[in-house]
C-alpha cells in the first residue's frame, strides 16, 4: 500500500544478520537474508515514513526512499541504531547475533597439531531491542520479530514482556517457505491482550499488513492518551 498513514514519523528498521569476527577470515553470524527487515523499511517508506534502514551484511538493494546505514556487528548495529534515535517507531527485523568472540585474533587462527577441539570464549551482545525499549526517548512503538523453531507463541510472548514491546512479529524458523532466506514467510504478531496472523504471503505483502497494525496500535495508543 502506498499513502501517507506514516507521513512525519520517523521509523528506524534493523535488517539482516551480523557478523562477530573471530579473526580476519573467519567470523559467527546468524542466518538472515534480509529480505524481511528491507521489506519492512521499503512498506514504510511506501507509507510516507521517513525511514533509517540499519542492515547487516546482505546483499540486497536499498528499497526507494530509505536511507540506509551498513553495519557487520552487534555492537556497530546497537551503535547505528541508537544514533538514529529518537524516532516514532522501531522495528527489530535482524538476526542479532547474541554471542561474540570475547577476542578477535589479529592473524588467521592457524590449526594446531595434535588437537581436535577449539574452544572460543562468546561474551554476550547488547539486546539492541531491548534497550531501545528502555530507552529513555524511548519511541512510541517498539516492534520485535522472534525466529522459532518450536514453541512459537510461547518464546515470542515471554520476549514480548521480558523485552517490553509493544509488537512482536513471530515466524518460524528451520522450515521450507517460511523464515529465514525465503521470498515468502508467515507471521503471527502478538501483543499483550492478542494476537493477528499474517500470511502465508511474500515479505512485502506481510510488511505492508504489519503496519496495517502499527497504524491501529498507535491510534489506540493515541485515543488512550485523549481519554485516559
Ligand atoms: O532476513 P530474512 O532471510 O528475510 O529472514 C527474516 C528473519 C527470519 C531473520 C526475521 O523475520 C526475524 O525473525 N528476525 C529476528 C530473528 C531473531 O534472531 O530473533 P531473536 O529471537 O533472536 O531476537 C528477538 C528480537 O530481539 C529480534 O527483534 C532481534 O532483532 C532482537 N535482538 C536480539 C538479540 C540482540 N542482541 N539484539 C536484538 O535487538
Amino acid at each position: 500500500m502506498s499513502g501517507t498513514s506514516l507521513a512525519g514519523l520517523r521509523v528506524v528498521v534493523s535488517a539482516g544478520p551480523t557478523y562477530e569476527d573471530i579473526d580476519p577470515v573467519r567470523f559467527i553470524g546468524n542466518r538472515s537474508s534480509g529480505k524481511m527487515g528491507f521489506a519492512v523499511a521499503a512498506a514504510a517508506a511506501q507509507r510516507g515514513a521517513q525511514v533509517v534502514l540499519v542492515a547487516g551484511p546482505v546483499s540486497l538493494a536499498t528499497p526507494a526512499g530509505v536511507t540506509r546505514i551498513d553495519v557487520r556487528s552487534a555492537a556497530q548495529m546497537h551503535a547505528a541504531v541508537f544514533a538514529q534515535l529518537p524516532a516514532d517507531i522501531y522495528i527489530g527485523a535482524a538476526a542479532v547475533a547474541d554471542y561474540s568472540p570475547r577476542e578477535v585474533a589479529t592473524g588467521k587462527i592457524k590449526k594446531q597439531a595434535g588437537r581436535d577441539t577449539l574452544t572460543l570464549e562468546l561474551v554476550r551482545t547488547p539486546d539492541i531491542l531491548a534497550e531501545v525499549a528502555a530507552h529513555a526517548s524511548r519511541p512510541r512503538l517498539v516492534v520485535g520479530f522472534a525466529a522459532e523453531t518450536d514453541n512459537v507463541e510461547g518464546y515470542a510472548r515471554g520476549k514480548l514482556a521480558n523485552k517490553r514491546l509493544d509488537l512482536i512479529a513471530a515466524n518460524r524458523v528451520g522450515i521450507a517457505g517460511s523464515g529465514f532466506e525465503s521470498d515468502d514467510n508467515a507471521l503471527t504478531v502478538y501483543w499483550s491482550d492478542g494476537a493477528r496472523a499474517l500470511g502465508p504471503a511474500p515479505k512485502t505483502q506481510l510488511a505492508d499488513e504489519l503496519f496495517d497494525l502499527v497504524v491501529e496500535r498507535l491510534a489506540g495508543a493515541a485515543g488512550k492518551e485523549r481519554h485516559p
